[in-house]
C-alpha cells in the first residue's frame, strides 16, 4: 500500500493524499462481489479460463475462504465442496506474500471441516510444499505430467504433481 501511495504522490504531486488508515486482514466467505479480483488472482497464478463462480452454490461458508485487506482482496483459497474435501485453489495476491496470509487461510479451511481428510494436488517444485508440510500434509502419489494440459510450456513449475492428504 506505500508503493501504491507513492505512486500517486509522484503522478499527482498537487493531490493531498489523506491519511491511511490501517486495517486488519479478515477472513471472510465467498461473496459475488469478490468474484472479479478473485478470478484475477487465480488467472494470474494459474492459468486463464478459471471460473469458481459455482463454488457460492456448494457450501461456500465451509469451502471458501477470501482474505482481504479493506476491499482488495488479496488470497483466495477454495475446497472442491464440503463433501469432497479436495482443495482445488490456494493463492496470494503478488506483493502480499510471505505475510502468512496462505498459512491462515489453510487453518481456517481445515478447521470449518473437522474430522474429514482434505487432498490437494501441488506442483513437485513449489514452495507451498513446505506450507502443507507445516500442516501435516503426507504425499502418497507422485504423478508424472499431472499439470501438462493446463501448465504454460515455457512455465517454470513443475508439470509433474504430489497429491497430498491430510488425514484427521
Ligand atoms: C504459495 C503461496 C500460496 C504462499 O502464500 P503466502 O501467504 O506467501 O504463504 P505464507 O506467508 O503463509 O508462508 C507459509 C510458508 O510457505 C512457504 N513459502 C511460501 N512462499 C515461499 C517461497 N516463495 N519460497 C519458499 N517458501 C515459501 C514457507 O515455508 C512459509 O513459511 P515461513 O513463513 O516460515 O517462511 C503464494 O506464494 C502463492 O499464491 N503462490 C502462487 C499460487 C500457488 O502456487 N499456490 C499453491 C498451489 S496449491
Amino acid at each position: 500500500m506505500e508503493d501504491v501511495r507513492e505512486h500517486y504522490v509522484l503522478k499527482f504531486p498537487e493531490a493531498e493524499l489523506p491519511d491511511e488508515v490501517l486495517a486488519p486482514i479478515s477472513y471472510v466467505t465467498l461473496a459475488a462481489e469478490h468474484l472479479p479480483q478473485v478470478h484475477d488472482i487465480l488467472h494470474r497464478s494459474f492459468w486463464t479460463g478459471i471460473d469458481v463462480s459455482d463454488s457460492l452454490q456448494y457450501g461456500p461458508q465451509q469451502a471458501t475462504i477470501v482474505a482481504m485487506y479493506k476491499r482488495l482482496v488479496v488470497g483466495c483459497a477454495f475446497l472442491s465442496s464440503p463433501q469432497e474435501t479436495y482443495i482445488t485453489y490456494l493463492a496470494v495476491r503478488a506483493g502480499w506474500d510471505n505475510a502468512q496470509i496462505a498459512t491462515s487461510m489453510l487453518y481456517h479451511l481445515i478447521t470449518r471441516n473437522p474430522n474429514k481428510d482434505i487432498t490437494l494436488h501441488v506442483s513437485a517444485n513449489n514452495p507451498a510444499m513446505l506450507l502443507y508440510n507445516r500442516f501435516g500434509f503426507k504425499a502418497e502419489e507422485f504423478i508424472v505430467g499431472f499439470y501438462d494440459a493446463y501448465l504454460d510450456p515455457q512455465s517454470r513449475a513443475s508439470k509433474n504433481a504430489f497429491r497430498l492428504r491430510l488425514r484427521r
